[in-house]
């Protein structure tokens, strides 16, 4: 099982993107946060600016919208060339519909799900999508701790994919650092998040290679004869 480190650009200096992305060309995909001021009580960017990273970016891009009516937005940024295009659970009533229309552009469809979000009602849905996001803080703002309480949504999400053909990354997203990582993947999580704990470093390029260290030696399943 591959784990993937994405930084996210919200802890970015925002006044010079193209070089912050030069910061952490070691990482697997670019964590692109889409706040609206409606979902989430924050706003960020839109499709424009994406439409202009995704030109510049040398790794390709992971969107996160958090926005109200995401069935009118999410598609704009698969045409643009996203590579995950990922939207939360709690903003819309046809998620399956949506993803469909995600992957048959092009992107991998993502479902994201607040803390107090059951995954419950999704785990038969799973072959639907590519990503299931599970937010380990409220989304909204980057800086804050990690909630260890998501973590049994993790292993629901592990059981259901532990040995079964799906190609399902379950991601982690906020309050990542080098300790919260090993809780996060011994719970299950394959794909992680990581603002001010990558931009945060004097050496970002170090700090993406230990988080890969630690994800690596707190894998679902190390110790064992599981992969
Ligand atoms: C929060 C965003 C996160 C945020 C994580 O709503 O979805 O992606 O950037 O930031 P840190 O790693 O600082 O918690
Ligand atoms: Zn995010």
């Amino acid at each position: 099982m591959a784990n993937r480190i994405n930084p996210s650009i919200l802890a970015a200096d925002f006044a010079n993107f193209e070089s912050e992305l030069g910061r952490i060309r070691t990482a697997d995909l670019v964590h692109v946060d889409i706040m609206d001021n409606h979902f989430v009580p924050n706003l960020t960017f839109g499709l424009g600016m994406v439409e202009r990273l995704q030109q510049v970016s040398p790794l390709p891009l992971d969107i996160h919208l958090m926005i109200d009516d995401p069935e009118r937005w999410a598609p704009g940024y698969a045409e643009a060339g996203a590579f995950s295009v990922t939207f939360h659970a709690e903003a819309t009533t046809e998620p399956v519909a949506l993803a469909r229309r995600l992957r048959q552009i092009g992107a991998r469809a993502g479902i994201a799900l607040k803390p107090g979000t059951d995954v419950t009602p999704y785990l038969e849905l799973l072959p639907e999508f590519d990503q299931v996001l599970v937010m380990t803080v409220e989304p909204g703002f980057g800086g804050q701790s990690f909630m260890e309480s998501t973590m049994p949504k993790l292993a629901q999400l592990r059981a259901k994919v532990q040995g079964s053909d799906l190609d399902l990354w379950l991601q982690v997203d906020g309050g990542i650092t080098e300790q919260t990582i090993q809780i996060a993947a011994a719970a299950g999580a394959d794909t992680f998040v990581a603002g001010s704990s990558v931009f945060g470093a004097d050496n970002p390029a170090a700090q993406i290679a230990l988080l890969r260290e630690r994800a690596a030696s707190h894998r679902h399943g190390a110790g064992n004869l599981e992969s």
